[in-house]
C-alpha cells in the first residue's frame, strides 16, 4: 500500500478537498489517501459546508472525512506527504526529524507543469469563488501526481 498524506493548516477546507481528488483518480486497492492540518484548532470537525459544496459539485463525497492534526508519527505511515503552502511546509518541516521525512514533503503546486504560483491560497475568509480556485488548481495537480504514482507504483 502506498500512503499519501495531504495538509493544510486547518484541515477543513483545501486538504479535505486534495484527498478527495486524488482518491477519485487513484484505486483503492493500491493507494491510501489521508489528510492532516498543522493545526488542532479544527479537530474532529467535518470540512468547510463551501469545500463539501464544491466537491458534491464535481461528483466527490467529502462529507464523512473529520480534520485531524499531523503528528510526527505520520512522517513513518506516509510516503508522500503534500503541503498547499510555504506556511504547511515550514510548519511540518520543523517536525522533521531526519533528512528521509524532509524528503517526503512537497508543495502540491509543484506537480503543475506550469504555475505562477506555488501556494493553494487560503480560502477560508474569502467567497466561493476561492473554493472554485482550490479546486481547480488541485484537479490538475491530482492529475499529475496520479499519473507520476501510477507510472512508478505499477511497473513490473
Ligand atoms: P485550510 O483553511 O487550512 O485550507 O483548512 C483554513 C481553515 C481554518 C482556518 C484557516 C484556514 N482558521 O483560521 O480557522
Amino acid at each position: 500500500m502506498i500512503n499519501i498524506l495531504m495538509v493544510c493548516l486547518g484541515n477543513i477546507c483545501r486538504s479535505p478537498l486534495a484527498e478527495g481528488i486524488l482518491k477519485s483518480k487513484l484505486p483503492k486497492s493500491k493507494f491510501n489517501i489521508h489528510s492532516a492540518g498543522t493545526s488542532a484548532h479544527h479537530e474532529g470537525e467535518p470540512p468547510d459546508s463551501r469545500s463539501i459544496a464544491i466537491a458534491k459539485h464535481k461528483g466527490i463525497d467529502i462529507s464523512r472525512q473529520r480534520a485531524k492534526q499531523f503528528r510526527v508519527s505520520d512522517f513513518d505511515t506516509f510516503h508522500y506527504i503534500y503541503v498547499m503552502d510555504n506556511s504547511n511546509y515550514k510548519a511540518i518541516t520543523k517536525l522533521a526529524r531526519t533528512d528521509k521525512d524532509i524528503k517526503k514533503i512537497k508543495l502540491i503546486l509543484s506537480e503543475l507543469d506550469t504555475t505562477n504560483t506555488m501556494e493553494v491560497p487560503d480560502p477560508y475568509y474569502g467567497d466561493n469563488s476561492g473554493f472554485e480556485t482550490t479546486y481547480q488548481l488541485l484537479d490538475v495537480a491530482c492529475d499529475n501526481i496520479a499519473k507520476t504514482l501510477k507510472q512508478k507504483h505499477f511497473k513490473n
